[in-house]
């Protein structure tokens, strides 16, 4: 079972009672706001399992985030195949929905690092994408944050969306394999040297 691990948390693939906390937070509507939304309990259920289908059929998939100290649930962080046509795919996308209280804490960036360096390392993948509503500031600050970029001229209509749905326009961004190396580089080179005492 795929466990990754990060200073504050720690990343997981799904338990039976992971049930309530995730129906918790999906019901809040500030987490439902530019998302699609479960419709009841039973949808969240059926939910985990198709995520652990994925990860026994293809070693990735979402997974539950707890904060290790003290352990509380935060939500979720992770990889999925794109479920729709669109110009950029077949792709694997990253995505992330914590909990209102843990927002602000840099959580949602630590994990999706994390799940990067998974996609990257582990997986062999060759790019990974993440799409958001226009509107939802905070997630493409993390998508920035965790070294992604933007081209407008990705931006599409999504596909699943009825066409007078405000979330339907999506900004697209990417991060190639490449792009992480030379981001890792630079994270790992030292920083600038430190010459002596230039007064003494
Ligand atoms: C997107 C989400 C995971 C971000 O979580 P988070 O814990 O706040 O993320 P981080 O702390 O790593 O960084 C978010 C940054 O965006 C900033 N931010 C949040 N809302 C913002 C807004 N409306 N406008 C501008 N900046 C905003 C935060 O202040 C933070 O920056 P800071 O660290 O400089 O203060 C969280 O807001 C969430 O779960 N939202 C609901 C679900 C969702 O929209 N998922 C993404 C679907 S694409």
């Amino acid at each position: 079972m795929t466990v990754l691990r990060t200073a504050r948390l720690l990343m997981r693939e799904w338990k039976d009672d992971d049930v309530d906390p995730i129906a918790r937070m999906v019901e809040d509507p500030r987490v439902g706001k530019y998302l699609s939304k479960f419709r009841n309990r039973a949808a969240v259920q059926a939910w985990i399992e198709a995520e652990r289908e994925q990860f026994r059929r293809k070693g990735y998939g979402l997974f539950a985030v707890e904060r290790s100290d003290p352990p509380e649930f935060v939500g979720f962080c992770g990889l999925t195949d794109v479920d729709y046509e669109a110009h950029f795919t077949p792709a694997v996308e990253i995505g992330w929905r914590l909990q209102p209280d843990c927002w602000g804490h840099g959580y949602a960036s630590e994990a999706a690092a994390a799940v990067l360096d998974f996609g990257f390392e582990a997986l062999k993948l060759n790019e990974i994408v993440a799409n958001s509503s226009v509107d939802n500031l905070a997630s493409r600050i993390v998508m920035e944050r965790i070294g992604m970029s933007h081209d407008p001229k990705d931006d599409f209509d999504h596909p699943l969306k009825a066409p007078d749905d405000v979330l339907r326009r999506q900004v697209l961004y990417r991060i190639t394999l490449q792009d992480w190396h030379r981001r890792r580089q630079a994270q790992l080179a030292p920083s600038s040297p430190v010459f002596g005492n230039a007064g003494g």
